[in-house]
């Protein structure tokens, strides 16, 4: 056997024993253009590390004008799609064939663009189609500046993704930092270290993952 999926079994076999409902081995991470995006590495790395978990990305152009994507690749092991027309021979069609194979998919950092868009039935571009694809829970978390995260429209938007379904991690936790200042502000992504514990803790509130 495979090491890796021998490691997948082991894991499988302690999550069986443990209750856990929801075996995260595939993540579909979106990332969207919030200046989050440059630390991303640290959470594709909390990913695959925590998780084990194998991991395609998709990346928004506005994400894509501030972080290269082939730098994005190197922490994955599997790909980084840009467009809806990016088609593998395992992900014709990448909004549907992306999200029938992850077991989750968590958009971070959230611009408030895409949830904006998500929240709203807009499906112009490979994330937001995929989000709106999905049948896996998907997991937002945003990250902007806290007079954007407190406008009327963006926490209607907030509610409205909750109403729909979609997990959001609420932004501004004791150790969510603003990279442009460094301060701890209200509507930033928790930091990598927590992000695991967030998600697991998100996911546990749903019954999905014990
Ligand atoms: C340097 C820079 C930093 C930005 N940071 C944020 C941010 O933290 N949060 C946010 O919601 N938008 C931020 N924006 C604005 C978004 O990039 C913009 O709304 C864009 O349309 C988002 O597109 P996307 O959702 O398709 O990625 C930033 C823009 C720039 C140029």
């Amino acid at each position: 056997m495979h090491l890796k999926s021998l490691d997948g079994s082991i894991r499988a076999f302690h999550s069986f024993m443990e209750g856990t409902h929801l075996d995260i081995n595939k993540v579909l991470v979106g990332i969207s253009g919030s200046i989050g995006a440059v630390e991303i590495q640290n959470y594709l790395t909390a990913l695959r590390s925590t998780w084990g978990a194998s991991v395609h990305v998709i990346m928004t152009e506005s994400a894509a004008s501030m972080l290269q994507s082939s730098t994005v690749n190197y922490f994955i092991d599997g790909n980084v799609f840009l467009k809806s027309t990016d088609s593998t021979d395992q992900f014709k069609i990448p909004h549907i064939h992306l999200t029938a194979w992850a077991d989750l998919m968590v958009i971070i950092p959230a611009s408030a663009n895409i949830v904006g868009k998500v929240a709203n039935g807009i499906a112009d571009d490979l994330l937001s189609t995929a989000a709106m694809a999905a049948k896996c829970p998907v997991v937002f978390c945003p990250n902007m500046n806290e007079h954007m995260l407190n406008r009327p429209a963006m926490q209607r938007n907030l509610r409205r993704l909750k109403e729909d379904g979609y997990l959001i991690v609420e932004p501004g936790g004791e150790d969510a930092i603003q990279l442009s200042t460094g301060q701890r502000v209200q509507g930033a992504m928790p930091s990598y270290s927590q992000f695991i514990p967030r998600l697991e803790e998100i996911l546990r509130g749903q019954g999905l993952y014990v």
